[in-house]
């Protein structure tokens, strides 16, 4: 049977590495995509101000603009990518484009946590959609799970890896005991970590993605500003190393979970048990689990990021927009950002969590006790304490590390015994505090 194909064309800004490959997917794979979506993807304009990586990758140059303009006003235009990144230019891309009547395909997670909210609003009074599978988890298709295969379930909880740049340097940190300046210098050499790692390994990446998945899990506003979010360059490789000898590996993980009060997100590195599934979750790669009422845990595991991967994800979002799907879905769910007042999160100080403590002090006697009256002053009860020896090349070797090991604690309690901790006349350096995740519970 003969299947008529419908024209569809597609505009890209941004020709950077995923602006790049999702050009190549579109021409090279022309023919497959055609084949299984029964849409004919013509690229008609390529918008960027340097040609460089598209010169390389081949790309028809009869394709190249430098003006914006020219492609909103070509009447063929169906889709806009907007693959220029940040919150200013990428901003002015997708407004512009929505009010030249052409959807829009995003892989933005910093300017959707940001500015989502007024950027969906205007898509959803102009009968658009904003499309955004390729800002969380690069070609897992954890949104579409989110807001259509998960539908049926109350999610009570969200765990994420998803910073390759930051599960690659932890992955290293502790199979290969390294540090995290080292790796991350090396990863940065080989263009694997943006040459401005900041936002991934301040752990603010992490956030906008928890933001995005956290929104659509629960069906609710969050504002970027309320979550708490640390990063993993505090880490040092002797707590990654303590930590190992416990049975836990260290992960920076993004999590969201509802609580009694509401909802509750942080991004934080944690020790998971080395028999937690997330834990094998290693290199670049990325992880979400979802617990959902119905479904108990579901993981979703791929390739967070890199060209090929990314564009997958896009090449489904042009899809599902120009077919009218992410139209049926803007109409017919509930989840979407623009729909709910931001929440007032659960604040973590009210989670009761296991924690690692690791503290640096002078090797005296009583010093054990005064830590343990303060950790007994504020309710928290030890599970072990352990006094180690100071690993080889330590900048401190005249301290010796304390690291304890607490059972389930409050962490408002947790955090006012570590500040007073750190006071202590023989506490020599700041404590670290790593929280240990134990899985989530299914909820059925
Ligand atoms: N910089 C991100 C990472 C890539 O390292 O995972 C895409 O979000």
């Amino acid at each position: 049977m003969a299947l008529k194909v419908k024209r569809v064309g597609v505009a890209l800004v941004g020709c950077g590495v995923v602006g790049g490959a999702t050009a190549t997917l579109l021409t090279r794979d022309r023919e497959l995509l055609g084949a299984r979506t029964g849409l004919q993807l013509d690229l008609l304009h390529i918008v960027d101000k340097d040609f460089g990586r598209a010169e390389l990758a081949g790309l028809d140059r009869r394709l190249f603009r430098t003006e914006l303009g020219t492609a909103l006003a070509d009447p063929a235009v169906a889709v806009v990518l907007e693959l220029a990144g940040g919150t200013g230019f990428a901003r002015d891309v997708i407004r512009k484009s929505l009010e030249a009547g052409k959807h829009v395909v995003t892989a933005n997670k910093a300017l959707l946590a940001h500015h989502g909210r007024e950027l969906f609003e205007l898509a959803r009074r102009k009968g658009l959609s904003i499309s955004f599978e390729a800002s969380c988890g690069g070609g897992i298709p954890i949104i579409r799970a989110l807001y259509d295969g998960l539908i049926a379930n109350r999610i009570d909880a969200l765990y994420g890896i998803v910073n390759g740049t930051c599960n690659h340097i932890l992955t290293q940190m502790t199979q290969a005991g390294r540090t995290y300046a080292d790796v991350l210098a090396e990863a940065q050499g080989a263009g694997l970590a943006e040459a401005d790692p900041a936002l991934d390994v301040s752990g603010m990446d992490s956030a906008h993605k928890l933001t995005i998945m956290a929104g659509l899990a629960f069906g609710v506003g969050v504002e970027l500003s309320a979550v708490p979010v640390e990063g993993i360059d505090k880490l040092e490789p002797a707590d990654v190393a303590f930590g190992k000898e416990l049975g836990y590996v260290v992960k920076l993980l993004a999590i969201a979970q509802r609580l009694e009060g509401g909802v509750c997100l942080r991004v934080r590195p944690s020790f998971i048990s080395r028999e937690h599934p997330l834990a094998w979750v290693s290199g670049p790669f990325n992880a979400v689990s979802v617990y959902g009422h119905a479904t108990g845990h579901t993981m979703y595991y791929g390739r967070g990021a890199g060209g090929s991967p990314t564009a997958s994800a896009i090449i489904a979002d042009i899809v599902s927009a120009a077919s009218g799907v992410a139209g049926l879905f803007r109409d017919t769910v509930r989840v979407w950002p623009e729909l709910h007042e931001p929440r007032v999160l659960v604040p973590e100080d009210e989670l009761e969590l296991r924690a690692y403590l690791r503290l640096m002090v002078d090797d005296h006697p009583g010093v054990l006790a005064q830590i343990t009256a303060v950790l007994a002053r504020h309710r928290i009860s030890i599970s072990s304490v352990l006094q180690k020896e100071m690993p080889e090349k330590s900048a401190d070797p005249a301290l010796a590390p304390v690291v304890i090991v607490t059972h389930a604690t409050r962490q408002g309690d947790l955090r006012a015994a570590v500040a007073e901790l750190a006071g202590l006349e023989p506490v020599r350096r700041p404590p670290m505090l790593i929280n240990i995740i134990d899985e989530h519970e299914e909820g059925f």
